[in-house]
């Protein structure tokens, strides 16, 4: 297993990110942050939603990491869709993070059917701005999260620059297999956010097994797992332990029969955001 996955633009991504949502602002993300980086994570995943962004990138800061050395992700929330409000909330998180240039920008989640008629036209808007983002090179990658087939679609019927990444909810029992397909299908990355079912697969039964043959916690063969599917792994944790031991899912390859075992594992729904049609 590489250490990196590839977009469909050649930019190389560190194949495990840390994930920083519902870290808590201040102190606890600060140190979180500084403790990934020491422990050799180079992917970090923030959000200008998770309230927390000032202070993940004072511990970006405070690592000593040479910017060239990490690559961070950011996304644009719903409140801000549309050309202009998007260029500016890009400028917003710049800042908030004190960083000059992004290396992933993505779509938080698509404008709906539900809520709006003229969803596909935000949607193409808020596209257009990342893509002015990315010709100017302020961007190194773009992509979208959230976004089932039928956006995707919509999105591609507009677009100049196509997607490199889909962020979506992706853990044992929550596979969101048709998206995924479709992803692979177009050549555009597939990330999991709450690759461990945001900690509630932790204590399944048929996941403890399979983890004890390999000598292996639950988290590190979830996000194992999703790796050998070709599926980029965003697990969170506060806890030094836990972020040293996320990142330690090099050193052995669940077999192809225990990677079947753990997809016909049951459905055992999402965190309720995802898939379809949320409208907030
Ligand atoms: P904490 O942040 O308190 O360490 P997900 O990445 O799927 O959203 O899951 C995040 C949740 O799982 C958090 O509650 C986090 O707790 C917990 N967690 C993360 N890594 C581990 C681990 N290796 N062992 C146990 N719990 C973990």
């Amino acid at each position: 297993m590489d250490k990196t996955f590839k977009l469909n633009n050649g930019v190389l991504i560190p194949s495990v990110g840390f994930g920083t949502w519902q870290t808590p602002d201040g102190e606890t993300a600060i140190k979180a942050v500084k403790c990934a980086i020491a422990d050799g994570y180079r992917h970090i995943d923030a959000a200008a939603v998770y309230a927390n962004e000032k202070s993940v990138g004072e511990g970006i800061r405070q690592s000593g990491i040479r910017r060239e050395d990490l690559f961070v992700t950011s996304k644009v929330w719903n409140t801000e869709r549309g050309y202009d409000s998007t260029l500016h909330a890009f400028d917003k998180t710049c800042g908030d993070l004190g960083l000059e240039y992004l290396d992933l920008y993505l779509i938080h989640w698509p404008a709906v059917a539900k809520q709006f008629d003229n969803w596909r036209e935000i949607n193409a808007d808020t596209w257009r701005a990342m893509e002015h983002l990315y010709k100017e090179g302020r961007i190194k990658a773009i992509g979208v999260s959230n976004f089932l087939p039928h956006h995707l679609e919509a999105i591609a019927a507009d677009a100049e620059i196509p997607v490199m990444v889909n962020q979506i909810e992706f853990h044992p029992g929550f596979m969101q297999k048709d998206c995924v397909e479709y992803c692979n299908a177009k050549d555009i990355l597939v990330e999991a956010w709450s690759p461990l079912g945001t900690g509630r697969m932790l204590t399944n039964e048929t996941l403890k097994a399979i983890a004890a043959k390999y000598g292996k916690s639950v988290a590190q063969l979830c996000i194992r797992w999703a790796m050998q599917h070709g599926v980029l792994p965003l697990p969170k944790s506060v806890t030094p332990e836990r972020i040293r031991e996320n990142l330690d899912v090099f050193g052995f390859e669940i077999s192809d029969a225990d990677m079947q075992t753990i997809d016909r594992m049951e459905y055992c729904g999402g965190s309720g955001l995802a898939p379809d049609e949320i409208d907030f």
